[in-house]
């Protein structure tokens, strides 16, 4: 049987005049899990949001009537260097998953236990051009592989079809471990291409501008959900094509 696909809307393609709101609307619209990218123009060209803007928007990240309520999960996405000293930060403000790219920690180790100190879970993030090597040592204590499907730093880039092989090649490791490691990829996914993203293996999809662009978040994310399901038909056409 398939495993769920989760579809994470990247907050970096809202409005930011109205995050509280824009962060409800996703949920109702059926979002699993609420993206933040955080970017420092530092490891990263850009600017963007910190941990006090995650503060605010952590009452907003819930699902349900006050007799049923859920939590949705704020998936931390920091782009970043140095790392550390916001881990607390994020910890404290609602994260339930911290991402972090392992060139902007001087000991990734280290920064894994540091987030699962606080009992968050621990992700690792792969630029297109990051070798999987990274992966090597610290792959049994992630609980997310977050692949980059565009180079970091800004939403609305186009989807880089060559690290479809490098999703492909990361899903086998993780079977081999035998754990339920999540394959979150981020970048310019559309329902035009989570197929393929999904085929490869990934069951967690970011989508910033593919949801808040077109102004209708449910069909947005429906359009998503609903394309992501043809993944075995892409499945297919992807292991013809490699
Ligand atoms: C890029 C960010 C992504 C991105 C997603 O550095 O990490 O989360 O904003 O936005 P789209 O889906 O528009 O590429
Ligand atoms: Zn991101």
């Amino acid at each position: 049987m398939s495993p769920p696909i989760r579809i994470a809307p990247s907050l970096l393609s809202a409005d930011f005049a109205r995050l509280g709101e824009e962060v409800s609307a996703v949920i109702a619209a059926g979002a699993d899990l609420i993206h933040f990218d955080v970017m420092d123009n530092h490891y990263v060209p850009n600017l963007t949001i910190g941990p006090m803007v995650c503060q605010a928007i952590a009452p907003y990240c819930k699902r349900g009537s006050i007799e049923k309520e859920s939590q949705v999960p704020i998936d931390v996405h920091l782009m970043v260097k140095p790392v550390d000293a916001l881990i607390p930060m994020f910890a404290q403000a609602g994260a339930s998953i911290i991402s972090f790219h392992p060139e902007a920690s001087e000991h990734v180790d280290r920064t894994i236990q540091l987030i699962h100190s606080f009992g968050v879970k621990a992700g690792l993030v792969l630029n297109p051009a990051t070798p999987l090597n990274v992966l090597d040592h610290v792959l049994d204590k992630l609980d997310l592989v977050l692949m980059m499907s565009v180079n970091p730093g800004f939403g609305g880039q186009a989807f880089i079809e060559s690290v479809l092989p490098k999703i492909a090649a990361v899903r086998r490791r993780i079977q081999a471990t035998g754990r339920d490691i999540w394959l979150e990829v981020d970048g310019g996914v559309n329902a035009k291409n989570i197929a393929r993203a999904v085929a490869a293996g990934a069951d967690t999809l970011v989508a910033g501008s593919a949801v808040f662009s077109g102004g209708d978040y449910p069909k947005a994310i429906a359009s998503l959900r609903v394309n992501a399901q043809l993944h075995a038909h892409a499945a297919e056409a992807f292991a013809e094509s490699t």
